[in-house]
């Protein structure tokens, strides 16, 4: 592990843009918006990025050009947190959901609903940004908040000290990680949410082809969000091909119910109108079920 992983030692800005992007995106027309999170703009703390986010035009504008700038990065971003406000909506018997790298998301406002818990694990850098940002926008968390680095320790133990039981029916939403870690954090945090899901839980993640790990993505997209993750200290490390996830998530004890390449995606949790940005297809979403040991 590289000592100069950005959120060992900062805030990840990885998780500053894509919260950027979801406040940016509640400016587009309703019926092509693919996410509306009014709680995103709390969590924009740069001065430049508030004003693009704040100013509808500015807002539109500056999403059309990203979008232009790195095709497919954007309907990734917001689609797959779509995909997973879908799978809660579509699961009511579900009693607590577990955002793994959670960032800015706000899934536990905006999806709360009685009887269903949120837990949110994150690096303390960024989780300590949240709670400093929510403290500065008056907003206090539902969801029980773990701080835990996958490259340094467990989550299991974590969640469960902090009151996760698994005994209940449970949704783990990894969105927008696997990207960063290395293989052996990721084995090891599969291995920990495979603990402690019960039979029939379900666990929602996205992943990068592996051609966009080793830079040789026909998507240019794909080739330059690479580059851009990596000048801030958050590179691209661990992709997969739809086999090696597959066999990556049978080995602890999932199977694979939906795998969604982008145009599937799109049409599963896009807007009604259909999405307005590229969907370059480059990076993909899994849908798994914990079956019986
Ligand atoms: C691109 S952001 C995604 C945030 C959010 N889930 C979303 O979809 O917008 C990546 C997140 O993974 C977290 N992350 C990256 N490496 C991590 C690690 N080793 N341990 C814990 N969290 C990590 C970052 O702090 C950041 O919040």
């Amino acid at each position: 592990v590289s000592d100069e992983r950005r959120v060992a030692s900062d805030p990840s800005r990885t998780a500053e843009t894509t919260a950027t992007q979801r406040a940016a995106e509640r400016h587009m027309p309703a019926d092509r918006r693919l996410l509306d999170d009014p709680y995103a703009r709390h969590f924009v703390s740069r001065r430049p990025f508030r004003l693009l986010a704040s100013a509808p035009p500015l807002a539109r504008g500056t999403l059309r050009l990203l979008d232009r700038r790195f095709p497919g990065l954007h309907a990734i971003i917001l689609l797959r947190g779509a995909f997973g406000d879908r799978v809660i909506d579509e699961h009511p018997q579900l009693e607590q959901v577990v955002l793994m790298g959670a960032g800015f998301d706000s899934s536990a406002w905006r999806k709360a609903r009685e009887g269903l818990r949120f837990f949110e694990v994150d690096a303390p850098t960024t989780q300590g940004a949240k709670r400093e940002l929510m403290a500065r926008a008056g907003l206090e968390s539902p969801a029980v908040l773990v701080p835990c680095d996958f490259e340094l320790s467990k989550p299991g133990p974590l969640l469960r000290d902090a009151g996760l039981d698994p005994a209940r029916p449970t949704l783990t939403l990894w969105l927008g990680v696997t990207y960063y870690l290395t293989l052996e954090a990721f084995r090891g945090a599969l291995e920990d949410i495979a603990g402690y899901t019960a039979p029939g839980g379900l666990l929602v993640l996205d992943y990068g082809d592996e051609s966009v790990i080793s830079d040789t993505s026909p998507y240019i997209g794909a080739r330059r969000a690479a580059a851009w993750v990596e000048k801030r200290g958050e590179p691209y490390v661990t992709g997969f091909t739809r086999e090696e996830l597959d066999a990556e998530l049978s080995a602890k004890g999932f199977d694979l119910a939906e795998h969604l390449r982008m145009p599937e995606l799109a049409e599963r949790a896009g807007p009604p109108g259909g999405a307005w940005c590229s969907l370059d297809d480059w990076a993909r979403v899994a849908l798994a079920r914990r079956r019986a040991n």
